[in-house]
């Protein structure tokens, strides 16, 4: 079973065809996908996940994708000792998701903790799955190192909880980032050991599908440094910041010292990091931009981006700020979500019980 560098990179170059492949057919037919998406509730959401994953899951359910959008409070321990500030935190994800334009009517929002069923999958699926398998996994083993904590038995298990977020509801689509793909392929693998040795609850179908990886496309936004965000870097501009504080933000960004602006992502990345976030609130090409600035040097672009990023977040911002005050509204909205997940996971884990022989 072990893995050859050269079936890693042919199940990528797979992947990613794929996903291309069901981009483009995607609506054509909507109503054959069941999304599920999701964040930890670690912090809040910031730009990097506006332009990367928000925009993306307001797409899908406008195109009639069936949307499910997972806060994976209990994944939160998987690299930390605390949950941390949790519960504003997952009223913060909560509105957000809102002001993106995700619609409760159409997406269905829930958390782990909230659905037992949900949980009791990872019992059979862990029985699916090696010891040599889950260390080998390249996410975990990065996540591990950035985390500085010994390696848990929850960190080392994720992929499989994972999976279970994934197949409670029998989503067969899953938006992420290319890091994320060794978690789809242990998922796959797991609806597909599932069927070969417990077999089927009734008729001719699997219990589980075949989940496929639906890639994020698109520009990578880095932080103000132009390195990877993180909060602990102070790099970060979060969607709840008001215009001010954006502006500041901004003001202390990194540039460097060739006044003549030009997008160059290699040698430039902090200039250019910025000409992709004017590029993205402007839907134009961040090369114009340079172009157009030219002498006017960090000050202009730092002076048009501020006022591009302000400009395309304070709508967003509004209804954040309007919907962040009816605590009662964002609460019924988890509650209605966690109640329809409950239902979901248990006729999954009836079917499972069925398949396994064990429907007392
Ligand atoms: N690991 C994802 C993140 O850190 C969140 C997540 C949890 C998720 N379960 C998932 C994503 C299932 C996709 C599918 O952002």
């Amino acid at each position: 079973m072990t893995q050859t560098p050269h079936a890693e990179s042919s199940s990528l170059e797979r992947t990613v065809a794929r996903s291309q492949e069901i981009n483009a057919e995607l609506d054509k037919n909507p109503s054959d996908y069941r999304v599920l998406t999701g964040d930890r509730p670690t912090g809040h959401l910031h730009i990097g996940h506006y332009f990367g994953s928000l925009t993306n899951r307001v797409r899908l359910q406008n195109m009639g994708v069936d949307t499910i959008v997972l806060i994976a409070d209990y994944q939160v321990i998987t690299d930390r000792e605390g949950v941390g500030p949790i519960k504003e935190r997952v009223y913060s994800l909560v509105a957000d998701y809102l002001a993106a334009g995700i619609d409760p009517d159409k997406s269905m929002i829930f958390l782990h903790s909230a659905v037992p069923a949900l949980n009791q999958l990872m019992l059979p699926f862990l029985s699916l799955v090696t010891e040599a398998e889950l260390k080998r996994n390249p996410t975990v083993k990065a996540e591990l190192a950035d985390s500085q904590m010994p390696m848990s038995g929850l960190m080392l298990t994720y992929p499989v909880h994972q999976a279970a977020d994934i197949l409670f509801c029998k989503a067969n689509l899953v938006p992420v980032g290319k890091d994320q793909i060794p978690h789809i392929e242990m998922c796959r693998v797991i609806a597909r050991r599932f069927d070969e040795r417990y077999g089927r609850a009734h008729g001719d179908q699997p219990v589980f599908p075949q989940a496929d990886a639906l890639l994020t496309s698109g520009t990578l936004i880095l932080g103000t440094d132009g390195t990877k965000m993180s909060k602990s870097k102070g790099n970060v501009i979060e969607l709840r910041m008001t215009a001010d504080e954006t502006a500041k933000a901004l003001k202390k960004a990194v540039t460097d010292s060739d006044r003549t602006i030009t997008y160059d992502p290699v040698n430039r990345v902090e200039v250019s990091n910025l000409l992709d976030i004017a590029g993205l609130c402007l839907d134009r090409d961040p090369q114009s931009i340079a172009e157009e600035i030219g002498d006017g040097g960090a000050g202009q672009l730092k002076a048009l981006v501020t006022e591009a990023l302000n400009e395309q977040l304070r709508e967003h911002r509004d209804r954040r700020e309007t919907v962040m005050k009816d605590q009662g509204y964002l609460e019924s909205i988890i509650r209605a979500g966690n109640t329809r997940a409950n239902d979901i996971a248990e006729q999954t884990l009836t079917e499972v019980r069925t398949a396994m022989q064990m429907s007392y």
